[in-house]
């Protein structure tokens, strides 16, 4: 996260700890756990709310009839790249939302917002108060370029353009600069092509998805028509899938303009390609070399947006604007690639070519953060070391997610990599890996720590409060929803 980041985080947290006083104290924890049929129930804490947190908890919850988990999330709301990350043009996607809804509402499951690991409490105080934590707090950073001029004005990571149009609190205020008609995306993963979507999408379709209305109003200014997007390795390497270019050449209003020498002799190689990659050059060739229809040829001929893609090319300056003011540029190295298929690395010709565009977005990763000295963590790989999720050398500590295989894979990976940890954690209570024999007090003992902190935990019901009054504003002006941007607003909202 970006030091200005923090310092907004910070300040709202601040202003936050006088409201959460306020709250009422009816988010008793223990209330829903008083049908519990045995004794000293096994307690499991989760560690962040995204989908590895709620497929971690509702895979322990449906194989093990006693077990109470807890659900601990920083933000006073859940769910989060799915919420802060899927695209708003996306709605499909985030219908996940209603297992999560339904694990959240189970009677052994607890969540608690606006607490975070590793700050409000520790994750020795979790070891303590629960048999087993697991750690699914995701790739909250952004990967860094490390070139000159990264820092000019006009130069946004992705993760921050992307936290500002879904509505991070931390993002609320990046009121990125449209005024320049060429957007330089760096990098050709899924994120660019949402990023490159949402900069070129036409204003009618964004207006009625859960857009934030501060970025649609800062769209509909936009003076950008031309995206290009960069990658460091050829064709053959581009790291999104085929749905999502498949909609970046139906995006209406806009023409893809992909140079045929780049896809020359490529049809050719195709049919040893594995299958998901042989399909994708099939339509990035077939797009490229054939004639397109007479439906398509009729819609590029008017539109009035564009995109391309470049490859073999890698960033190694921001260039500044003449007075040094902002970006205008981004100098690049021209590369070969040196091995085969996605193993072969980038490495300089010794040529460089320039590109102009007032607007650079970083797209090249997230990246996870170590949030406690008692957890081992891969500063290199940004992951925690582990094995099937169970972190190496500390028993009774599990990890999913992102933070457990680094930042890749969609919401299903996800999935089925939060019901490897949790079937680690079942197959150890029934060895006896993990001890549950002796009582662990749970959240009780972890809201004892935030009361002496004056920390107001955001409950699920919280949670559907603030969930209705976004809706109920959507709705007045024909969306789905209206992202609540100021954690304080949410925090008023629920204590009303
Ligand atoms: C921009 C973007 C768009 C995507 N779009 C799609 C898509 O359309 N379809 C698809 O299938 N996949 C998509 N993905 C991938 C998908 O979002 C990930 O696979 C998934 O979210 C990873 O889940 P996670 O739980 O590991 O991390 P996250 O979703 O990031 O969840 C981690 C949670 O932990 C919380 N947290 C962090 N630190 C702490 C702390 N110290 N204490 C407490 N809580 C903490 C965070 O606030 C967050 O809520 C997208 C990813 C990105 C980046
Ligand atoms: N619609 C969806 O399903 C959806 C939407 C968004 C995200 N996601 C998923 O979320 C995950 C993360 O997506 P992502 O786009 O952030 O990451 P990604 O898929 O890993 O793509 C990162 C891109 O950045 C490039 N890159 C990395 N380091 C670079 C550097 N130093 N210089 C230049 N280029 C660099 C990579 O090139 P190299 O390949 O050469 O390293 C690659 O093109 C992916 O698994 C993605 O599929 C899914």
């Amino acid at each position: 996260m970006s030091p200005c980041c923090n310092w907004m985080w910070g300040l709202s947290r601040r202003l936050v700890l006088s409201g959460r006083c306020q709250l009422s104290a009816r988010h008793n924890v223990d209330v829903h756990r008083s049908f519990s049929s045995v004794p000293h129930p096994p307690r499991v804490c989760v560690v962040g709310s995204g989908p590895a947190g709620f497929y971690t908890a509702q895979h322990l919850l449906k194989h093990h009839t006693e077990v109470l988990v807890d659900i601990y999330e920083k933000l006073p709301v859940p769910f989060g790249l799915v919420r802060f990350g899927v695209a708003p043009d996306h709605p499909e996607v985030k219908n996940v939302i209603n297992t999560f809804t339904q694990t959240a509402q189970s009677e052994r499951c607890g969540f608690f917002g606006n607490v975070t690991i590793g700050n409000d409490v520790t994750v020795e105080e979790l070891q303590a108060a629960y048999h087993a934590v697991v750690l699914s707090y995701g790739a909250e950073d952004k990967r860094e370029l490390g070139i000159p001029g990264e820092d000019l004005p006009g130069v946004y990571a992705a993760r921050d353009f992307v936290g500002w149009y879904n509505g991070l609190p931390y993002n609320r205020h990046l009121n990125p600069d449209l005024s320049s008609d060429t957007a330089i995306i760096l990098g050709q993963g899924n994120v660019a092509l949402d990023v490159a979507r949402i900069l070129l999408s036409p204003i009618e379709l964004l207006k009625k998805t859960d857009i934030t209305q501060c970025a649609l109003d800062a769209l509909i200014q936009s003076h950008v028509r031309r995206v290009l997007l960069i990658g460091r390795r050829g064709p053959l390497q581009v790291a999104f899938t085929i749905k999502e270019l498949r909609e970046m050449l139906h995006l209406p209003g806009t023409r893809p303009r992909l140079d045929p020498n780049d896809y020359q002799g490529l049809g050719d190689i195709t049919k040893d390609l594995p299958r998901p990659r042989k399909r994708l050059t099939e339509l990035l060739v077939k797009s490229a070399l054939e004639e397109p229809t007479e439906k398509d040829a009729t819609r590029w001929s008017v539109a009035e947006r564009e995109w391309s893609l470049r490859f073999f090319r890698s960033p190694i300056e921001i260039l500044p604007s003449k007075d040094g003011n902002k970006a205008a540029g981004v100098r690049l190295s021209v590369t070969r690639i040196e091995g085969t298929g996605d193993n072969s690395i980038a490495v300089p010709t010794g040529q460089v070519e320039d590109v102009s565009g007032g607007l650079v977005l970083s797209s090249i990763g997230y990246k996870s953060i170590p949030i406690s000295q008692a957890v081992p963590f891969l500063p290199k790989q940004g992951v925690i070391p582990n094995s099937m999720g169970r972190v190496k050398e500390s028993p009774g500590l599990y990890c999913s997610g992102w933070v457990k295989r680094g930042p890749v894979g969609v919401i299903t990976t996800t999935m089925s990599d939060g019901f490897e940890t949790a079937q680690a954690i079942l197959e150890d209570m029934k060895s006896g890996n993990l001890n549950c024999s002796e009582s662990r007090p749970g959240a009780a003992a972890i809201q004892k720590l935030l009361s002496l902190k004056q920390i107001q935990p955001i409950s699920f019901s919280d949670w559907e409060k603030i969930d209705a009054v976004e809706t109920a504003r959507g709705l007045e002006i024909g969306k789905p929803r209206e992202k609540i941007l100021d954690p304080q607003e949410m925090l008023s909202v629920v204590s009303n």
